[in-house]
């Protein structure tokens, strides 16, 4: 479970400061496919960024899995973040000049308690899963979009993490293959329980949500 309990992101822009996040509280349960929606600027991606121990948020409490995040050490959140989440980027966040197979095992080769085998296993089995294993030698700009978008959710899965983030993970795809994307994030929420947090600003992805949180300058708005 994760309980995020006032929290606030205060950005300083020389003189001006933002409050990206005011205030906001929230639980997600173990297994949720919880949606984040909002209006541009609402503190979507940074209310993502925090949960993601990608940022330091101005002041408030994180706790995951009963363990008080923002307490943790840069060197216990790398490996918090190494074995317990994946986290999937709106512009997929490739590396440009490595192949499919090694950008999905990336996350898997900086873990001490993989073999290269278990690696190279793993990274093989999720890209089967995902459609993929015959691209596994070309690089993300010889696949579409949508491929690329699959090939990083498998990145952000091949360490199995309890709990997955994705911001606007569909943006940059068509219907077609934004359908494709979630309705793996649905196979992979139903039958691995992963817990999945989606930020999204399309009103059709509601139905594949379990639950949809409105967010709001910063806060949790109730509609
Ligand atoms: N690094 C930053 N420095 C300064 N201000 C920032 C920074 N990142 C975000 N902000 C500001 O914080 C607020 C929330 O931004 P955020 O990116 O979280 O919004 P969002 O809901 O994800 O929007 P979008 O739907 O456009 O992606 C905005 O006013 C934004 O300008
Ligand atoms: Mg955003």
């Amino acid at each position: 479970m994760i309980s995020i309990t006032d929290l606030t992101k205060v950005y300083q822009m020389g003189d001006v400061q933002v409050n990206a996040l005011d205030g906001l509280s929230l639980e997600i349960q173990k297994g949720e496919f919880l949606g984040i929606m909002g209006a541009s600027g609402s503190g979507k991606t940074t209310l993502l960024h925090m949960l993601g121990l990608l940022d330091l948020p101005t002041s408030g409490k994180i706790v995951i899995d009963d363990t008080d995040v923002l307490a943790l050490t840069d060197y216990e959140k790398t490996m918090f973040r190494l074995y317990k989440l994946g986290y999937v980027f709106q512009d997929y966040a490739l590396v440009p000049d490595l192949t499919v197979m090694e950008n999905v095992s990336l996350p898997a080769m900086l873990r001490s308690d993989r073999t290269e085998e278990q690696t190279r296993n793993d990274s093989y089995g999720i890209l089967q899963k995902i459609g993929l294993s015959d691209r596994r030698d070309h690089i993300p700009r010889e696949l579409s979009g949508g491929q690329q978008q699959r090939v990083s959710i498998a990145r952000a899965m091949v360490n199995k993490p309890d709990i997955l983030f994705a911001d606007e993970p569909c943006a940059n795809l068509d219907s077609e293959n934004s359908r494709v994307v979630l309705d793996l994030f649905r196979e992979i929420n139903e039958k691995m329980q992963q817990t999945i947090v989606m930020v999204s600003h399309e009103d059709w992805h509601k139905d594949y949500f379990d639950r949809i949180i409105h967010l709001k300058d910063g806060k949790v708005v109730h509609p």
